[in-house]
Parts: structure tokens; C-alpha cells; sequence
């Protein structure tokens, strides 16, 4: 096998304790700083800070080659690589905002026993260039430096770690390629070499043809709703052509998360600081926000109004399998259901209770069935497999009024029907 590396990772987020411990499993030596004292307690007291299936036991059983610091020098010491594994959030401009990406690129300035600095924060086109002065300038020439975007989808980060379906790596010179490919040794994936813009480019292009897919297949299940076809057929179908794949093509409320939205929205921001504007992505962006307020006006629809009514949101987190909260459609639902004077009321397995709007106006139920009763309305908002377990015949006898929207096509609607439901989806007859 190829040698053992020793890598300081930067950063344990989401990102950065993925990549440390796989790279641990791989048999490097892994040290992983984060400038969170709580997290880093955390970490070292065994805990993990997030939920995503193997990582807790990847952790604990690479214990001898995994640390975890809060100090600079420790994590530097001995290390080959730098991974950059902090987080890019949108700043004010829209742009994102590397400000925790600059502080760890300060921090490597006395590195030059270093080999190869590696970003793989999600960075606009030309971030790379800018490292590569900042190293220059630090008198860190001599050190490699690469692109190496990650594509892993939350639920599933330590499978598509190790088997990816492409290690992308931008480099601009070979031994730094050739370095960063051995480290992935044991990985199951082919490995893309490529200049550094391009690499960084692949990142925001493959996360907007993702969210493009689901826009466009959303935006002809509204069409579906309109001239009678079934969405589900005619996505089975699509998908069935090898051109286009079956993958993201589920009709659905909405994209969320930690990245489409985010991802999206700063590579419109990219295209616009070129004096370019990005027409198919922004009109992806848009009928995503329009499918969100769709839910809210069809219930309006059937109800007359929402003003004094009881609704509840069945699943909240962005997907199902996750605790993340970020950008799911139902923080907008919510807020959009409480502007039009209803009550709201919320079942999820695992969101953390937020204290903040527009949840503190909602009231949170144990289970799904807690939340129907005396419910004039409700939405399914994430596919979680509990809802399947629902005594539905049960909670339709409860409901204020059967009303369900199911933002996901989780049921069948004749069945729903002869239950009593008044029974919407998403672009099914
Ligand atoms: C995504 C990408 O998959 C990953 O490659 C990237 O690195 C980060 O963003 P993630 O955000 O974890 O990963 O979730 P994913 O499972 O891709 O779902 C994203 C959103 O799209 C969810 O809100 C999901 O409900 C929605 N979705 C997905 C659909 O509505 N329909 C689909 O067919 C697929």
C-alpha cells in the first residue's frame, strides 16, 4: 500500500469529521481542529456532534490515529497536509463568505514543513488562485496546493466517502495530484485530475444540475396538475431513459438543506459578479420558492381560509435520516402558515427543538398522530418512514376536518380518499 499520511484537518463540521475519520480508517494519522472548545470537548469525551450513520464508530475504533485539538501547534506538528475543511456560508453580498477559510490559511504560516494545503470547502472559481498567492507570500512556495470538493449527501457521507462516484482533484502541479490520489488509496472511486478552477467549477455545476433536475421535474408535476397526467408515471418513465437517469427526479415541496440553496445561490452570485446572469439557475431557484408557497395556497384553497385554522407539519427537518434543519421548506411553510393566521403544530423523530421563528410560535407534538388531533389541515413535509406507521383511518376521525397535503407522494390517493381524506400530492390526478 502507499504510504501512511499524517493530515491536519481544519475544521469538525459536517465536512471536516467525515473526512478526518475516513482518512483515519484509510490508516493516516488524522488530527482534526476546530476553535469550538465545546465541540472539541465533545470530540475528545467520545461524544459525536452530529448524526450521520458510522461516523461514531468510525471515530471510536480509529481512536489511536484520530485526535482532536484545539491547538494550532499540535496540529501542525509532524503534519504532511492541510485539509481546509471550514465552512463557506453566504455573507452579506450573496457572495460567500471565506473569512474562516482566510483565518486557517493565516494560521499555516510557519508550516513549511508542509506538503500540500487542500481546500475542500465549497469556495467560488479562483479561490484556489488566491490561496496559492497567500501561500506564495508566506514564503510557502515550495507547498502543493489542491481543490478537492467533496459530494457527499447527508445520511449516507461515510459511503460516499469511500466509494465515491469520482474523487475530483485540482491541481497545478502533478505531484500534488500524484499525493493527494495516493492519500485516497483504499478508496473505491475514480480518480478526476484537472486544473484548480475547473475542480472547484465541478462542485457548484453538479450541485445546480441536481437542483435543476428536481426543479424541472416539479414544475411539470404542477403542469401534471393541470392537464391530468400523473407525475409519478411520467418521472418513472423519464428516468428510465439512460440519458437522464432516474436519480433527482422525485417530485417533491421543495430542495433545502446545506447546500442547494446555498450552492446554488452563490454560483448565480458568481455568474453575476462576471456581469453574467445565470437564466436557467435562477428560474431553478425560483420555481423552487414557488413550489414551497404552492403547498400553503392549496390548503388556503380548500379551506377558504388559513385565519384561526389548526394545520400541522408532518416531518420538518430538510430530508428524512437527518437532524438539519437548515433551509427546509418547512421553516418556510411555518412562517407562511402563521402570516396567514393559522395554528401550527409539529411532529419530527429527530429536529432539535428550535427556539427561534418561526418554531417558538408552534407547538410541538411527540407523535404524528398527537399533532393530527383536531387538525383542520395537514402537510407532509418530510418522507419520514414513520408516517407510513400512522393509523391514518384513526387520525381521520380525529382531524378537525381530513385535510391532507401530501408534499411528498408518500400515499396512494385512492386509498387516502376512501378513507375520507380530502387528499392532495404532488402532481398526481
Ligand atoms: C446534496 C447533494 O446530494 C450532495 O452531493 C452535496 O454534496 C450536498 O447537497 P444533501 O443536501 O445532503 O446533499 O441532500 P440530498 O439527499 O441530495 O437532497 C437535497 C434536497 O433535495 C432535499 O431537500 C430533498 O428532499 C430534495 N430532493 C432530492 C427532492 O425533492 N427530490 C429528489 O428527487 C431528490
Amino acid at each position: 500500500g502507499k504510504p501512511e499520511r499524517h493530515v491536519a484537518v481544519f475544521g469538525a463540521g459536517y465536512i471536516g469529521l467525515v473526512t478526518g475519520a475516513c482518512l483515519a480508517e484509510l490508516g493516516h494519522r488524522v488530527v482534526v481542529r476546530d476553535i469550538d472548545p465545546d465541540k472539541v470537548a465533545l470530540l475528545r469525551a467520545g461524544d459525536v456532534p452530529i448524526y450521520e450513520p458510522g461516523l461514531g464508530d468510525m471515530i471510536a475504533r480509529n481512536k489511536e490515529r484520530l485526535t482532536f485539538t484545539l491547538d494550532l501547534a499540535e496540529t501542525l506538528d509532524g503534519a504532511e497536509i492541510a485539509y481546509v475543511c471550514v465552512d463557506t456560508p453566504p455573507s452579506a453580498s450573496g457572495d460567500a463568505d471565506l473569512s474562516r477559510l482566510w483565518a486557517v490559511v493565516k494560521s499555516l504560516e510557519g508550516a513549511a514543513h508542509l506538503k500540500a494545503v487542500v481546500v475542500k470547502s465549497t469556495v467560488p472559481v479562483g479561490t484556489g488562485a488566491r490561496v496559492r498567492a497567500a501561500l506564495d507570500a508566506a514564503g510557502l512556495a515550495h507547498v502543493g496546493y489542491a481543490a478537492n470538493p467533496e459530494f457527499t449527501a447527508e445520511g449516507r457521507a461515510v459511503t460516499d466517502f469511500l466509494k465515491p462516484d469520482r474523487i475530483v482533484i485540482g491541481s497545478a502541479d502533478e505531484a500534488t495530484a500524484a499525493l493527494i490520489t495516493d492519500l485516497h488509496d483504499g478508496v473505491d472511486g475514480p480518480v478526476v485530475v484537472m486544473d484548480v478552477r475547473s475542480a472547484e467549477m465541478v462542485k457548484l455545476a453538479s450541485n445546480a444540475l441536481l437542483a435543476t433536475k428536481i426543479s424541472f421535474i416539479n414544475e411539470i408535476a404542477t403542469l401534471c396538475e393541470k392537464t391530468g397526467a400523473d407525475v409519478e408515471e411520467v418521472a418513472r418513465a423519464v428516468g428510465l431513459d439512460h440519458r437522464l437517469g432516474p436519480h433527482f427526479l422525485r417530485p417533491g415541496i421543495g430542495w433545502g438543506g446545506s447546500c442547494f440553496p446555498k450552492d446554488s445561490e452563490a454560483l448565480r452570485q458568481l455568474a453575476s459578479n462576471t456581469g453574467y446572469h445565470l437564466q436557467l439557475l435562477s428560474a431553478v431557484i425560483d420555481v423552487n420558492n414557488l413550489q414551497k408557497r404552492r403547498a400553503v395556497q392549496k390548503l388556503h384553497d380548500e379551506l377558504g381560509t388559513l385565519a384561526g385554522m389548526r394545520v400541522a407539519l408532518l416531518g420538518l427537518t430538510f430530508k428524512p435520516g437527518t437532524d438539519d434543519m437548515r433551509e427546509a421548506p418547512s421553516t418556510v411553510l411555518a412562517a407562511r402558515l402563521l402570516a396567514e393566521g393559522a395554528e401550527v403544530r409539529t411532529w419530527d423523530p429527530m429536529a432539535r427543538p428550535a427556539g427561534v421563528e418561526p418554531w417558538s410560535s408552534t407547538t410541538r407534538h411527540p407523535t404524528p398522530e398527537l399533532a393530527l388531533a383536531g387538525a383542520d389541515a395537514a402537510i407532509v413535509v418530510t418522507e419520514w418512514p414513520q408516517l407510513k406507521e400512522v393509523d391514518w383511518a384513526g387520525a381521520a376521525s380525529v382531524m378537525r376536518r381530513p385535510v391532507l397535503y401530501d408534499g411528498r407522494n408518500l400515499f396512494d390517493p385512492a386509498a387516502m380518499r376512501a378513507l375520507g381524506y380530502t387528499y392532495m400530492s404532488v402532481g398526481r390526478p
